[in-house]
């Protein structure tokens, strides 16, 4: 992180074109600064890059050395925005990111639907995944299952829209997941505009032995 980030950030917001908050901005950063001290550091995903307003702030979370994985169907492929949720432009994406990182090695832009994202290709070692891209129903509970399993053990998920009645199909796809696969995500902090989820396996309470204890009762 560049110095003196925070306080560009907030210079640069009201000019930089998308849906995010700088409140928002600021629970990613210290959320995930409470991660970082449990030892929880690695890559990070943002599915709805748009321009990159709230891209800074993920991209600010990439722990040294990982990846900034960013999914968006960019200009050329609006036809496939089905719940014509805000319409990406590459340039003016990279055109911001470049004003917050000079090195952009960490970079990696995935140009098309999320839906043709897969861990097995993704791999596990993500920290902090932020869902902004389709809103429908079916797109947040594919893109709520990929981050479930990219998601590194105690790693974060920040997922947009979830109380924008202009968007019921974001808390309907979310609560679908919850109901089917309800103990892999925690849910946690939460601000107007983000719902944040952990990422932690509940480990069996009681492990049963293979065999029942030879106690000679039943002798
Ligand atoms: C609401 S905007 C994202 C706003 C952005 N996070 C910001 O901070 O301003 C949603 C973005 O998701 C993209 N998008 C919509 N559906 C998508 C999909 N199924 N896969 C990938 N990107 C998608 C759109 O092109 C758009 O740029």
């Amino acid at each position: 992180m560049k110095a003196g980030f925070l306080q560009s950030y907030l210079e640069a917001f009201p000019s930089i074109q998308g849906f995010f908050t700088f409140d928002a901005a600021l629970m990613f950063l210290a959320y995930n600064q409470l991660i970082r001290a449990q030892g929880i550091a690695g890559d990070v995903l943002e599915i709805g890059v748009h321009h990159g307003l709230s891209a800074i702030a993920v991209g600010a979370l990439a722990a040294p050395g990982r990846r900034f994985v960013a999914v968006d169907l960019f200009d050329e492929m609006q036809d496939h925005n089905e719940s014509r949720s805000g319409a990406g432009n590459r340039e003016a994406f990279l055109r911001n990111i470049h004003c917050f990182f000079d090195n952009r090695d960490f970079l990696e832009i995935f140009a098309g639907h999320s839906n043709k994202l897969n861990a097995e290709k993704l791999g596990s070692q993500f920290s902090f995944c932020h869902i902004d891209g389709g809103h429908s129903p079916e797109e947040t509970y594919r893109d709520f299952d990929l981050c479930s399993r990219i998601l590194t053990s105690g790693g974060l998920l920040a997922l947009d829209d979830y109380f924008n009645p202009s968007f019921p199909g974001v808390s309907a796809g979310a609560v679908k997941f919850h109901l089917e696969k309800n103990e892999v995500l925690k849910p946690g902090l939460l601000d107007s505009t983000k719902y944040c989820f952990r990422n932690v396996p509940l480990k069996p309470i009681l492990t049963l032995p293979s065999r029942p204890p030879s106690t000679g009762c039943l002798r």
